[in-house]
Protein backbone atom coordinates (compact mmCIF):
# COMPACT_ATOMS: atom_id res chain seq x y z
CA UNK A 1 0.00 0.00 0.00
CA UNK A 2 2.73 1.89 0.79
CA UNK A 3 4.30 2.01 -2.57
CA UNK A 4 0.98 2.80 -4.25
CA UNK A 5 0.83 6.01 -2.61
CA UNK A 6 4.94 6.36 -3.01
CA UNK A 7 4.21 5.87 -6.89
CA UNK A 8 0.76 7.90 -7.16
CA UNK A 9 3.03 10.93 -5.60
CA UNK A 10 5.50 10.30 -7.55
CA UNK A 11 3.43 10.57 -10.61
CA UNK A 12 1.86 13.82 -9.58
CA UNK A 13 5.51 14.89 -8.81
CA UNK A 14 6.49 14.23 -12.69
CA UNK A 15 2.84 15.51 -13.82
CA UNK A 16 3.51 19.19 -12.14
CA UNK A 17 7.06 19.14 -13.61
CA UNK A 18 6.22 18.46 -17.16
CA UNK A 19 3.09 20.99 -16.57
CA UNK A 20 0.13 18.34 -17.37
CA UNK A 21 -1.39 19.81 -14.35
CA UNK A 22 -0.34 23.37 -14.76
CA UNK A 23 -4.36 25.27 -15.07
CA UNK A 24 -4.15 28.77 -16.35
CA UNK A 25 -6.69 31.09 -15.36
CA UNK A 26 -8.54 32.26 -18.73
CA UNK A 27 -8.56 35.93 -19.52
CA UNK A 28 -11.95 37.22 -19.84
CA UNK A 29 -13.34 40.36 -21.55
CA UNK A 30 -13.84 43.47 -20.36
CA UNK A 31 -16.96 45.15 -20.57
CA UNK A 32 -16.83 49.04 -21.68
CA UNK A 33 -19.92 49.30 -22.57
CA UNK A 34 -20.53 52.50 -20.52
CA UNK A 35 -18.82 54.13 -22.71
CA UNK A 36 -21.27 54.68 -25.61
CA UNK A 37 -22.87 58.08 -25.62
CA UNK A 38 -19.78 59.27 -23.38
CA UNK A 39 -17.34 59.42 -25.77
CA UNK A 40 -18.53 63.08 -27.92
CA UNK A 41 -17.88 62.16 -31.64
CA UNK A 42 -17.98 58.30 -31.63
CA UNK A 43 -21.11 56.53 -32.61
CA UNK A 44 -22.65 53.65 -30.63
CA UNK A 45 -22.00 51.13 -34.30
CA UNK A 46 -18.10 52.09 -34.35
CA UNK A 47 -18.05 51.64 -30.76
CA UNK A 48 -19.68 48.53 -30.83
CA UNK A 49 -17.69 46.78 -33.85
CA UNK A 50 -14.47 47.58 -31.87
CA UNK A 51 -15.65 46.15 -28.64
CA UNK A 52 -16.48 42.85 -30.73
CA UNK A 53 -12.94 42.83 -32.31
CA UNK A 54 -11.58 43.05 -28.82
CA UNK A 55 -13.35 40.13 -27.83
CA UNK A 56 -11.79 38.32 -30.66
CA UNK A 57 -8.43 39.00 -29.32
CA UNK A 58 -9.32 37.62 -26.20
CA UNK A 59 -10.82 34.72 -27.32
CA UNK A 60 -7.75 34.02 -29.69
CA UNK A 61 -5.50 33.93 -26.57
CA UNK A 62 -7.20 31.94 -24.60
CA UNK A 63 -7.35 29.22 -27.70
CA UNK A 64 -3.52 30.17 -28.62
CA UNK A 65 -2.45 30.07 -24.63
CA UNK A 66 -4.15 26.37 -24.28
CA UNK A 67 -2.66 25.19 -27.73
CA UNK A 68 0.91 26.30 -26.48
CA UNK A 69 0.37 25.11 -22.58
CA UNK A 70 -1.03 21.67 -24.45
CA UNK A 71 2.76 21.51 -27.00
CA UNK A 72 4.40 22.45 -23.92
CA UNK A 73 3.16 19.87 -21.56
CA UNK A 74 3.45 17.18 -24.55
CA UNK A 75 7.53 17.99 -24.94
CA UNK A 76 6.37 19.53 -28.17
CA UNK A 77 7.95 23.18 -27.66
CA UNK A 78 10.94 22.68 -30.03
CA UNK A 79 8.88 22.41 -33.34
CA UNK A 80 7.84 25.18 -35.88
CA UNK A 81 4.71 24.51 -34.54
CA UNK A 82 5.26 25.81 -31.38
CA UNK A 83 7.60 28.43 -32.48
CA UNK A 84 4.41 29.84 -34.96
CA UNK A 85 1.85 29.90 -32.18
CA UNK A 86 4.11 31.61 -29.89
CA UNK A 87 4.90 34.32 -32.22
CA UNK A 88 0.96 34.81 -32.87
CA UNK A 89 0.11 34.71 -29.52
CA UNK A 90 2.23 37.67 -28.88
CA UNK A 91 0.16 39.62 -31.32
CA UNK A 92 -3.46 38.90 -29.99
CA UNK A 93 -2.17 39.18 -26.50
CA UNK A 94 -0.78 42.34 -27.04
CA UNK A 95 -3.86 43.38 -29.49
CA UNK A 96 -6.32 42.23 -26.27
CA UNK A 97 -4.23 44.18 -23.65
CA UNK A 98 -3.94 47.14 -25.93
CA UNK A 99 -7.42 47.91 -26.64
CA UNK A 100 -8.17 47.59 -22.39
CA UNK A 101 -5.85 50.32 -21.83
CA UNK A 102 -7.31 52.10 -24.58
CA UNK A 103 -11.19 51.78 -23.84
CA UNK A 104 -9.79 52.65 -20.28
CA UNK A 105 -8.40 55.92 -21.36
CA UNK A 106 -11.46 57.46 -22.94
CA UNK A 107 -14.56 58.87 -21.96
CA UNK A 108 -12.78 61.83 -20.20
CA UNK A 109 -14.81 65.29 -19.71
CA UNK A 110 -11.69 67.36 -17.89
CA UNK A 111 -9.07 68.12 -19.59
CA UNK A 112 -5.49 68.16 -17.62
CA UNK A 113 -5.31 70.36 -14.84
CA UNK A 114 -1.61 72.47 -15.49
CA UNK A 115 -1.02 71.60 -11.87
CA UNK A 116 -1.15 67.90 -12.20
CA UNK A 117 2.35 65.94 -11.40
CA UNK A 118 1.64 64.32 -15.25
CA UNK A 119 1.34 68.02 -17.02
CA UNK A 120 4.09 69.19 -15.05
CA UNK A 121 6.27 65.95 -16.45
CA UNK A 122 4.75 65.99 -20.50
CA UNK A 123 5.93 70.00 -19.72
CA UNK A 124 9.57 68.89 -18.62
CA UNK A 125 9.92 66.53 -21.17
CA UNK A 126 8.23 67.87 -24.34
CA UNK A 127 9.09 72.01 -23.88
CA UNK A 128 5.20 72.09 -23.54
CA UNK A 129 1.62 70.68 -23.26
CA UNK A 130 1.09 71.25 -26.56
CA UNK A 131 4.31 70.25 -28.41
CA UNK A 132 3.45 66.78 -26.53
CA UNK A 133 -0.04 67.09 -28.08
CA UNK A 134 1.15 67.77 -31.16
CA UNK A 135 3.64 65.32 -31.56
CA UNK A 136 1.44 62.82 -30.10
CA UNK A 137 -1.22 63.67 -33.50
CA UNK A 138 1.42 63.38 -35.95
CA UNK A 139 2.62 60.05 -34.29
CA UNK A 140 -0.72 58.51 -34.94
CA UNK A 141 -1.01 60.20 -38.47
CA UNK A 142 2.46 57.72 -39.20
CA UNK A 143 1.35 55.27 -42.17
CA UNK A 144 0.06 52.02 -41.48
CA UNK A 145 -1.60 49.89 -38.95
CA UNK A 146 -0.86 50.26 -35.19
CA UNK A 147 -0.85 52.19 -32.01
CA UNK A 148 0.67 55.55 -30.29
CA UNK A 149 1.48 54.96 -26.58
CA UNK A 150 2.71 58.01 -24.33
CA UNK A 151 5.48 55.33 -22.26
CA UNK A 152 7.55 56.12 -19.50
CA UNK A 153 10.72 54.57 -19.83
CA UNK A 154 10.95 52.42 -16.66
CA UNK A 155 14.38 53.57 -15.80
CA UNK A 156 14.93 56.56 -16.62
CA UNK A 157 11.36 58.32 -15.90
CA UNK A 158 11.62 59.62 -19.49
CA UNK A 159 7.77 60.03 -20.95
CA UNK A 160 8.19 59.25 -25.45
CA UNK A 161 5.72 59.03 -27.95
CA UNK A 162 6.05 55.54 -29.38
CA UNK A 163 4.59 54.22 -32.57
CA UNK A 164 3.61 50.21 -32.10
CA UNK A 165 3.47 48.56 -35.19
CA UNK A 166 0.24 46.51 -35.29
CA UNK A 167 0.26 45.27 -31.61
CA UNK A 168 3.47 43.53 -30.52
CA UNK A 169 6.51 45.73 -32.41
CA UNK A 170 8.46 48.44 -31.10
CA UNK A 171 7.37 48.58 -27.12
CA UNK A 172 9.99 50.15 -25.01
CA UNK A 173 10.60 46.79 -22.47
CA UNK A 174 8.90 46.98 -18.82
CA UNK A 175 7.83 50.39 -20.00
CA UNK A 176 4.69 52.12 -18.28
CA UNK A 177 1.95 52.94 -20.88
CA UNK A 178 0.39 56.49 -19.77
CA UNK A 179 -2.10 57.15 -23.08
CA UNK A 180 -2.69 54.86 -25.70
CA UNK A 181 -4.60 55.56 -29.10
CA UNK A 182 -5.47 52.90 -31.20
CA UNK A 183 -5.02 54.15 -35.05
CA UNK A 184 -5.98 50.91 -37.27
CA UNK A 185 -8.58 51.73 -39.72
CA UNK A 186 -11.30 50.17 -37.62
CA UNK A 187 -10.61 52.76 -35.20
CA UNK A 188 -12.26 55.44 -37.46
CA UNK A 189 -13.16 53.89 -40.86
CA UNK A 190 -16.71 53.62 -40.31
CA UNK A 191 -17.06 57.04 -39.05
CA UNK A 192 -14.70 59.22 -40.34
CA UNK A 193 -13.87 57.12 -43.20
CA UNK A 194 -9.90 57.94 -44.58
CA UNK A 195 -10.17 61.07 -42.15
CA UNK A 196 -7.81 59.82 -39.46
CA UNK A 197 -6.55 63.22 -38.32
CA UNK A 198 -10.07 64.05 -37.64
CA UNK A 199 -10.60 60.50 -35.53
CA UNK A 200 -7.28 61.46 -33.87
CA UNK A 201 -8.78 64.75 -32.72
CA UNK A 202 -11.92 63.34 -31.30
CA UNK A 203 -9.54 61.07 -29.36
CA UNK A 204 -7.92 63.62 -27.77
CA UNK A 205 -11.13 65.43 -26.50
CA UNK A 206 -12.16 62.20 -24.73
CA UNK A 207 -9.20 61.34 -22.98
CA UNK A 208 -9.61 60.20 -19.37
CA UNK A 209 -6.82 62.02 -18.12
CA UNK A 210 -7.62 60.82 -14.79
CA UNK A 211 -6.66 57.33 -15.61
CA UNK A 212 -3.70 58.22 -17.58
CA UNK A 213 -2.38 60.68 -13.96
CA UNK A 214 -3.33 57.68 -12.14
CA UNK A 215 -0.95 55.11 -14.62
CA UNK A 216 2.10 57.66 -14.56
CA UNK A 217 1.74 57.83 -10.51
CA UNK A 218 2.12 53.94 -10.27
CA UNK A 219 4.51 53.91 -7.27
CA UNK A 220 6.47 50.49 -8.67
CA UNK A 221 7.71 52.59 -11.84
CA UNK A 222 7.96 55.97 -10.10
CA UNK A 223 10.24 54.25 -7.44
CA UNK A 224 12.93 53.43 -9.93
CA UNK A 225 12.61 56.91 -11.57
CA UNK A 226 15.60 58.71 -11.03
FE1 LIG B 1 -8.67 48.36 -32.33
Amino acid sequence: MEHVTKKAVYIIFLMIITGVLSAREEYRARDFSNLVGKVKGLDAELLNLHFTLYQGYVKHSNALSSSLEEMRANGEDQTNVYGALLRRFSWEYDGMRLHELYFENMGGVNALGAKEALYKKIEKDFGSFEAWRQNFAATGLIRGIGWVILYQDPIHGELRNIWVEEHNINHIPGANPILVMDVWEHAYLTEFGLDRAKYIETFMKNINWSVASERFLKPHINERVH
